[in-house]
């Protein structure tokens, strides 16, 4: 019988030697023959030969400190050979962030093609140090770094991960190490969903109930929908402004850019909740999904933040004017707060059956010639892109914005699949690939797992192999597809440790999928580093799937027969 290759790298370990392991997989990577180290000590010099560097030599040194429990001192001008040199070297790849690495008798040389493409160096860098349980017994203060010479840039331009906070709220210590776990797979965009039926995340000046309604709900559902009662519990939170802008900065100085998203014309029970008259029916109670089976707790009467999940029909009113200058209001104030030129304005799961009977819905309808609900949708889109670009903003919109017409500018974002990617490309839109079969990482990641889980079934294999660029494009409509993203629904995530091991380590798969030249990826490859890249999250106190480690759980299967 062939051995697993996880299997195979222990036993590597074991004997005393530890091979490179580095997630995602470099474009080149050179090892001496004779194996030789330098070894990074408290004496070890950081030397910043330009500037903008500081970012990565605090990222570095905070790591150190975090996980060895010392900080390296930095100068300008080397001195001697114990020293790790940061600078800059044009290196012209068609994705910035490239990076040239040497460890070597002089020390560690990172070289990148700009302050990016360094942080990227120290990223790898990082994943050089001995890791503790993985390699052999570490001295905590010799940390030696295998002679290697490495050349990297990544593939795809976009590598994002995302994080629905509506559903369950996140405190702001753990978004920030969210950032972090971005930052250390070298991927660059956070997209943070802020808005949704059961909690409204974002305080917004203007309207102050938006945060003292709407981020609360007096209950929420017990297990698997539609439940098996009520927790009785109220549940919420927000973020304040200020905090907000401390998130930014903190992934800004990781090179992460953050694309806030708020939902339109669906999921906005909590917003109604707040201020109803963005109802069609400002004056009915807010309609309870399966009343009979999902129990409430509190008082059910008018508009309420919503207690269970599914998709709700009481939406945005797209005919009156106040919900525009509503949404106009609040995206001013999302705008003064994230740079990021795409702002994502959801336009997802928006039912039509409101807007069908109601009178200023159809009145809008009729008095722009739209032929129906759909067309009302794009109405809807189109007319808030037009503010969007008037403020030098790109809307991003789920996939569901290609129904009755994309708005001029959009970029899609293709969840139903690849569908709705391959014909927005096909339109010479951008694109950004996160269909549910291999990213949607609320799926269960093993046949046994025993948490409780939306449900679908998605193993690391399949992340790992996943391809965002569909075979049936030409090469010029797969220039439009700027790369993919895992999405986190977090319906049955409520606590911090449970998005850990919902991500981990799906997450340092798709960070392969996406910066890793194709023909460089090799799931068996990636499953000998693997060990190592558990016992790094272990470094990082983070929760973990072990499911590649259960003889019961059919990942990575066909590969090991
Ligand atoms: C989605 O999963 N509704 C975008
Ligand atoms: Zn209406």
């Amino acid at each position: 019988m062939k051995m697993p290759a996880t299997i195979l790298a222990l036993a590597v370990a074991a004997q005393g030697f530890s091979q490179i392991s580095i997630i995602p997989q470099p474009v080149e990577i050179r090892q001496p023959k004779i194996a030789a180290h330098f070894t990074i000590t408290p004496a070890t010099q950081l030397v910043l030969e330009g500037s903008g560097l500081d970012n990565s030599v605090n990222f570095f040194n905070d790591y150190l400190q975090e996980c060895y429990h010392f900080r390296l001192k930095t100068t300008r001008a080397a001195r001697g050979k114990n020293v790790i040199v940061l600078n800059y070297e044009r290196l012209d790849k068609p994705v910035a962030g490239a990076y040239r690495m040497t460890v070597n008798g002089q020390g560690i040389q990172i070289a990148g093609d700009n302050e990016t493409g360094v942080f990227y160096g120290i990223q790898t860098l990082i994943q050089l140090l001995p890791v503790p349980g993985a390699d052999p017994n570490p001295d905590p203060r010799k940390l030696a770094i295998p002679y290697v010479s490495i050349l990297d840039y990544p593939r795809f331009a976009y590598r994002g991960l995302h994080l629905d906070v509506g559903r369950h709220f996140m405190p702001v210590s753990f978004v920030k190490k969210y950032i972090d776990y971005i930052a250390l797979h070298k991927m660059n965009y956070f997209q943070w969903h802020l808005t949704e039926d059961q909690g409204w995340r974002i305080e917004i000046k203007k309207y102050p109930r938006l945060t003292s309604v709407g981020a609360w709900r007096n209950g929420t559902i017990i297990g698997h929908f539609p439940g098996t009662g009520n927790d009785n519990t109220r549940d919420g939170g927000f973020y304040t402004q200020d905090e907000i802008r401390d998130v930014v900065r903190y992934a800004a100085e990781r090179y992460i850019t953050i694309i806030p998203e708020i939902e339109m014309p669906g999921h906005g029970s909590a917003a109604i909740a707040a201020y109803p008259y963005l109802s069609c029916f400002p004056e009915e109670p807010t309609i309870r999904y399966f009343p009979k089976k999902c129990t409430w707790s509190g008082d059910s009467t008018g508009k309420q933040v919503q207690q269970t999940w599914g998709v709700f029909s009481d939406v945005f009113c797209a005919g009156k004017e106040t919900t525009f200058q509503f949404m106009q209001d609040v995206m001013d104030e999302v705008m003064a707060l994230f740079p990021s030129k795409y702002i994502h304005i959801g336009g997802d799961e928006c039912p039509k059956s409101n807007w069908k009977r109601c009178p200023l819905c159809q009145q809008r309808i009729r008095e722009n010639g739209l032929k129906d609900e759909h067309e009302l949708q794009r109405y809807f889109i189109q007319r808030m892109e037009k503010y969007l670009n008037s403020k030098g903003r790109s809307i991003i919109g789920w996939d569901e914005i290609l129904e009755g017409g994309l708005a001029p500018n959009a970029t899609v974002m293709s969840w139903r699949g690849e569908k709705g990617g391959i014909e927005a490309a096909r339109q010479h839109h951008h694109v950004i690939m996160t269909p549910t079969t291999y990213v949607y990482f609320d799926y269960a990641q093993t046949k046994n797992e025993d948490s409780v889980v939306i449900g679908g079934y998605l193993p690391l294999d399949k992340v790992y192999n996943y391809e965002p660029l569909p075979a049936e494009l030409s090469a010029e409509e797969t220039g439009y597809i700027m790369g993919a993203q895992a999405n986190v629904w977090t319906e049955y995530m409520k606590y911090p440790s449970k998005v850990e091991y919902m991500i981990f380590p799906r997450l340092s798969a798709l960070s392969e999928v996406l910066w890793t030249p194709r023909e460089r990826k090799d799931w068996n490859d990636f499953q000998r580093r693997m060990p190592v890249q558990f016992k790094r999250y272990e470094l990082w106190k983070a929760s973990y799937s072990k499911a590649l480690l259960d003889p019961r759980s059919s990942i990575g299967k066909p590969t090991e027969q």
